[in-house]
């Protein structure tokens, strides 16, 4: 497994693949690596011949207030895992690499990030758009894989790619979860022991939305609300938002479900900030 750390070195072995006719997949990552990226390698390699994985804690994407010193910084297990799991080539630039000093040109998304993570946490997915970009002229692959669990930015970097005409497949991986339910994140790790045990919350809030919708709730006000309330249960939690929205425009949707919405969340246990999302389809 090579590890490259510079712009041209990354080019240049992109091109080789390239010339030797090699199908390239892409998983970009902030490290930390956990099972929910593991599935994305996997993904990565039953439709690619060779993976790349990318370990680069973006700056740009944390807003002033948000955790981007603290965020957990592991590469030697990062690179164990990688190893196993069969990737071929790890790109870890320093963050000059990826932004020179005076670097002055970003990526904007203005529809899809109005609401959600990005009325939550403005700029956020201006930056994600902008590494991803960055990291896709790099490497050039023919597909990236990116998770479920975070819906919004799935959704908008398959915007972007039809948008700026990327000639790059976009595949979703599943969420991954714990046996109770929690979906896997690297800020689970931050948790208390009973704050683990009250975060399973998220999930089965969105399990009873599903059950009111099966039974034929088509109220989102109420569908949210539901899950406020149970959520409010917990006593660590602090609702960043609970919201129903169009699956395809991400728009909040206040008349009666008749398409397919996405319910996502976003609460704080404690310290750490969780999402989830689950889809009902009428
Ligand atoms: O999902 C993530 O880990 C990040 O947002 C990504 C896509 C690697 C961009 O920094």
């Amino acid at each position: 497994m090579h590890i490259l750390t510079t712009q041209a070195q990354m080019q240049q072995a992109a091109h080789d693949l390239r010339r030797q006719s090699r199908r390239i997949g892409f998983v970009p990552t902030m490290g930390n690596l956990h099972e929910g990226h593991l599935s994305l390698i996997r993904l990565a390699r039953q439709h690619a011949d060779t993976v790349i994985v990318s370990i680069f804690v973006n700056p740009t994407q944390f807003g002033p207030t948000e955790d981007y010193a603290a965020y957990p910084r592991t590469l030697d297990a990062d690179l164990a895992i990688c190893r196993r799991e069969g990737v071929h080539l790890i790109y870890h630039p320093p963050v000059t690499e990826i932004y020179p000093p005076d670097a002055s040109v970003t990526l904007a998304e203005t529809s899809l990030a109005q609401t959600l993570c990005g009325a939550a946490r403005p700029g956020h997915f201006n930056g994600v758009c902008t590494v991803v970009a960055i990291l896709f002229n790099t490497i050039r692959p023919h597909l990236a894989v990116f998770g479920q669990k975070d819906a919004q930015q799935l959704r908008i970097i398959r915007r972007m790619v039809r948008d700026l005409a990327y000639p790059i497949q976009i595949l979703a991986s599943p969420t991954i979860r714990e046996p109770d339910g929690l979906a896997l994140s690297s800020r689970n790790r931050h948790l208390t022991p009973p704050q683990r045990a009250q975060a399973t919350v998220l999930h089965r809030a969105l399990t009873l939305a599903q059950a009111n919708f099966a039974a034929g709730q088509r109220d989102p006000r109420q569908l949210e609300n539901d899950m406020r309330q149970l959520i409010q249960q917990a006593p660590d939690a602090r609702i960043d938002y609970i919201s129903i929205v169009d699956d395809q425009t991400l728009a909040p949707l206040t008349a009666p479900i008749t398409r397919p919405a996405l319910a996502a969340l976003a609460v704080w246990i404690g310290q750490p900030r969780l999402i989830d999302n689950t889809t009902l389809t009428p």
